[in-house]
């Protein structure tokens, strides 16, 4: 059976992906893709528990190799026991943020190397790769106030704006460096005009075997 795609959503703090979600999950369905919707750090009952400690654990001191170690410690889960399966199965793998984020939030944010990070993709992954990354991009100030309007700031969230702009900026390098994988979106706009960024970069799929 021929392998499923594997697509990826990244942005910064606020920039609505999860929002888009289900409509990207709708619009694929659609397409006659069989979808599963997962994300990062989470997607397995291992990689939830991962998931708190790092998002909520705010009286932890946290060093940021230590930080790095327990998203991939979450990925290699993930992708043994979801990913994997799925996209061997044929199916159309839609990951709310994979490994650019640790590229971005890692490397940009914390400051590691990024052959560290090389080698545990390399590690965790072996070949695996997204075939297409949509990239919500937003202004950082704004990504923060639509974060914060949502819920109380987990830890990446209390870090200060030039964490968040470092993010930026290295998500816009990974873009420009790969710009057949990475399709930037404008997220500041309504939500309809990012939805048919989104329809426009769906066209260019190829359809799903169940349709
Ligand atoms: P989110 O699902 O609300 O975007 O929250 C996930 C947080 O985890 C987000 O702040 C980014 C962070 N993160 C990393 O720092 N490194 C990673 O590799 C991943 C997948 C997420």
């Amino acid at each position: 059976m021929k392998r499923g795609l594997f697509i990826t959503l990244e942005g910064g703090e606020g920039a609505g992906k999860s929002t888009c979600l289900p409509f990207l999950e709708d619009r694929l369905q659609q397409a006659g893709h069989d979808v599963v919707v997962t994300r990062e750090p989470g997607g397995t009952a291992v990689g939830e528990k991962i998931r708190e400690i790092l998002l909520h654990a705010h009286a932890l001191h946290i060093v940021p190799d230590s930080e790095l170690l327990l998203v991939f410690a979450a990925r290699a889960q993930h992708i043994e026991t979801v990913v994997g399966p799925a996209l061997a199965g044929g199916k159309t793998v839609l990951c709310d943020r994979f490994t650019d984020a640790s590229y971005a939030y890692q490397g940009g944010g914390r400051g590691i190397p990024a052959q560290r990070i090389a080698m545990l993709e390399t590690w965790a992954q072996a070949e695996l790769r997204p075939d297409l990354t949509l990239l919500f991009d937003l202004p950082v100030e704004k990504g923060l106030q639509r974060a914060g309007a949502r819920s109380a700031p987990d830890r990446f969230e209390r870090e200060g704006r030039d964490f968040q702009e470092r993010i930026r900026q290295h998500y816009l390098l990974i873009a420009r460096r790969e710009p057949q994988r990475v399709k930037v979106i404008d997220a500041s706009q309504e939500l309809v005009h990012v939805e048919a960024q989104l329809t426009t970069i769906l066209k260019g799929l190829p359809a799903g075997g169940g349709g």
